[in-house]
């Protein structure tokens, strides 16, 4: 059901300062910037391997981007698991107790639909599911 580690999103301040930093750290510049507006975030994406970084900067102080830097500040945000059909893995893991964040997926960043499992319900990791859209 669960395919890879997509990738692992990580909240930061300055969009441009921590691209500068990760590009020093990996080794490679990011591949794609885009915003996410109906999330109210900024992404940028590196390649790691088989998998992916991805930054988040807030755009505006009512996105859980904010809110999670002001309560914890910059750091790991959430980690991204692909799956094969996401209906149905939201359909199997609430039948095994897992909580979402919303009801149904949403189009998200890096042409994904994705939905959130609750952290609660995860020892405290926010754990995105993702489905690559054909
Ligand atoms: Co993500």
């Amino acid at each position: 059901m669960i395919k890879s580690l997509d990738h692992i999103g990580i909240a930061v301040k300055s969009m441009s300062d921590a691209n500068a930093l990760f590009e020093s750290l990996l080794g490679v510049k990011n591949y794609k910037v885009e915003d996410v507006v109906s999330e109210g975030v900024s992404t940028s994406f590196f390649n790691v391997g088989n998998t992916k970084v991805e930054l988040l900067e807030a755009r505006n102080s009512e996105s859980a981007i904010s809110k999670f830097i002001e309560k914890r500040g910059e750091g790991i945000h959430h980690i991204a698991f692909e799956v094969e059909n996401i209906e149905q893995s939201i359909k199997e893991l609430k039948e095994k107790g897992f909580s979402f964040t919303s009801e149904y997926p949403r189009k998200g960043a890096d042409n994904k639909l994705v939905c959130f499992i609750h952290p609660k319900t995860a020892n405290g990791v926010l754990v995105e599911l993702c489905q690559s859209i054909q």
